[in-house]
């Protein structure tokens, strides 16, 4: 997701914001800009390019001001270009914003605001916002009640800073939906709002957190925090640690814990650049996809190595469905010893966290020596899988410390699901609805994440009844059958229990001999075309006496009459179903490994990124 930093206080505010800005340009954007109360004017500076062209632009035509607010965007709504980046300022030109994430409903508000007269400057959705905030406050509403408004009608995972010539003595800002954070540094007669610790950390280490649907009028003498309903919220005041490793892992005990909560944005990065959701469009410059390779492509090897090799698996099942393409999958260290069958009509795509895992690069260098296209789906960037491919879809999530993988589980699901609808499109095997519907539902991908993860301490009372278990089975079908081995891992991974994932189907040909009173069953029972058979399997494991953990489909109340406990997700569409159903499942592992304290981001016996054979 963007980056974004707000300043008020009694220095000039231009360079705490762009050195503010630069501290978060490791996340990737494509264009910058800032806003600054000048004389009683707003005054802006933005273009699509780095930061060091925005540089040059203040240098070129300076700003002063004590109150100001910069965005570094990575686009999703309209190209990188200056009528889109960030900020954004009303018809009045006393109101101005930055946003991140994606207003789930911006063409219904666009359509309702034009239909008021608005015209708008840009094809962003965070236009809609601010022409929201002035529509307000024509009503006669200040500034803090017209942002209110406009907040509650905004849909999905969205983080929103504003601030107004109006009312110069404070900062709007919000998290809407279940998006990625606000955090609010506390200085002396000086405050600071910003997606992220490390764009104010030089300035403050006193921090409070917005939780979804929660918003705060900042001033320079402190915040004020309330819901979006007006309900005053007390901010909880956090001292973040000197000490850089625990400064990186902020409210968090462990980096997995960190990692598994940053998915809600790191889903929302995946989709950053990519996807024109206006004309239904996935954008993958980097794979170096033309008409004609994907014309000629005859089949795709996925090879990959543990969760990413899960990752692949849920992969085939997308690619297959959508775009019509023979895949299949090998992990890493087997590819190369089972002379694959290829030629240049064949692509072979690696997917790797690491980018340097030696059995990954092994299976790459056999695809390379055999004639294949050679892709990757990469978190490291500039690691070798990135390097030696012909083409690559960099995951865009940012550094992963945990040992166990989990954002870069997630964002390989999501690029696989673009990969297959770009695919199709230029092939040409999939009609225009149906491709605009793929699209659109990406939209929603982050908030769902935000939900389930929002029903966290639910997942840890489950914790805390399964910590002493000693086995534990995980079922899935269809395209949760890759969940159910994911879920498994991740629990042996770090929590030592021995845990299997199986197809569900199968279990009647062996496994379900091990279920009794001491083998717990965690089922994926959701809403997909495969939720009637997983009803049966689950009849069946509760029939022999196990314990039986469900992941289900909110509303569902047929599921909690068969399961000893549930762990929710909200109804979502069941090709991303994957991305959402494994979050519970990573929650589950990390707090049965915590309870148990055990050391989770290292666990015994394995390493980040293994690069021997
Ligand atoms: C190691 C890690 C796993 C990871 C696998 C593949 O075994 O412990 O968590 O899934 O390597 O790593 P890669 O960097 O290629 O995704």
């Amino acid at each position: 997701m963007c980056g974004i930093v707000g300043y008020i206080g009694a220095r000039d505010a231009t360079p705490i914001i762009l050195n503010g800005l630069k501290r978060l340009e490791y996340r990737g954007y494509d264009s910058a800009g800032l806003a600054v109360l000048q004389n009683g004017k707003i005054e802006i500076r933005r273009d699509a390019g780095k930061l060091s062209h925005l540089i040059e632009l203040v240098a070129q035509s300076p700003l002063s001001g004590t109150v100001g607010i910069g965005h570094t965007r990575w686009a999703t709504h309209g190209e990188p270009s200056a009528r889109n980046a960030h900020p954004h300022i009303g018809h009045t030109g006393r109101v101005v914003v930055v946003h991140n994430g994606i207003v789930e409903n911006f063409l219904e508000l666009r359509e309702e605001l034009a239909a008021e007269g608005v015209t708008f400057n840009s094809d962003t959705d965070t236009e809609t916002i601010v022409h929201l905030v002035e529509h307000y406050q024509a009503t006669g509403l200040d500034l803090t009640e017209a942002a209110r408004r406009t907040f509650k009608q905004l849909r999905g995972a969205n983080v929103v800073v504003l601030l107004s010539a109006d009312e110069p003595d404070k900062i709007v800002t919000a998290r809407i939906g279940n998006a990625g954070g606000v955090v609010i540094g506390y200085g002396e007669g000086e405050m600071f709002a910003a997606s992220d610790i490390p764009a104010i950390l030089e300035h403050t280490r006193k921090v409070t957190f917005l939780e979804s649907r929660q918003m705060a009028i900042v001033t320079r003498e402190g915040a004020r925090l309330e819901t979006l309903d007006g309900e005053p919220v007390e901010a909880k005041i956090h001292t973040i640690p000197w000490d850089p490793v625990a400064a990186e892992k902020g409210e968090y005990r462990h980096f997995m814990h960190k990692e598994i909560h940053e998915q809600a944005r790191s889903l929302a990065d995946t989709l950053a650049g990519r996807v024109d959701f206006q004309n239904g469009k996935i954008r993958l410059p980097e794979l170096n996809l033309t008409p004609e390779l994907a014309n000629r492509i005859q089949k795709i090897y996925i090879t990959a190595c543990g969760t990413a090799a899960y990752a692949g698996m849920v992969g085939k099942y997308l690619i297959e469905k959508i775009a019509r393409i023979p895949v299949e999958v090998e992990i890493g260290s087997e590819f190369r010893y089972r002379d694959p069958i290829i030629d240049e009509n064949t692509v072979v795509l690696a997917i790797s966290q690491s980018g340097e895992t030696a059995d990954t690069l092994a299976a790459m260098e056999e695809g390379r020596r055999k004639g294949a296209v050679l892709w990757s789906i990469v978190n490291a960037i500039g690691s070798q899988a990135m390097r030696i491919a012909d083409g690559y879809i960099s995951m865009q999530t940012g550094p992963e410390i945990g040992v166990a993988s989990t954002k870069a589980f997630t964002a390989p699901l999501v690029d696989q699901y673009m990969l297959a609808i770009l695919l199709a499109d230029l092939r040409g095997t999939l009609d225009e609805k149906t491709r605009r519907q793929l699209v659109s539902d990406l939209r929603l991908v982050p908030d769902l994440a935000g939900r389930v993860l929002n029903t966290e301490p639910e997942i840890e009372k489950v914790a805390w009844a399964l910590k002493d278990i000693r086995n534990c089975l995980y079922l899935g079908r269809g395209i949760n059958m890759p969940i159910a081995y994911e879920g498994a891992l991740k629990l042996k991974e770090i929590s030592y229990i021995h845990a299997e994932g199986y197809p569900a189907g199968e279990m009647k040909h062996g496994p379900i001999a091990l279920i009794d009173e001491t083998m717990p069953v965690v089922a994926l029972v959701t809403k997909d075309p495969w939720y009637e058979k997983m009803i049966s399997q689950l009849q069946q494991a509760k029939a022999r006496g196990g314990t039986v953990i469900a992941v289900a489909t909110e509303g569902d109340d047929l599921v909690p009459t068969m399961a000893d406990h549930v762990l929710w997700v909200p109804e979502t569409p069941w090709l991303l179903g994957p991305v959402i159903n494994v979050i519970p499942l990573q929650i589950l592992a990390y707090h049965i490994a915590a309870i148990r304290g055990l050391d989770v981001d290292q666990p015994r016996n394995l390493a980040k990124s293994v690069t021997v054979e």
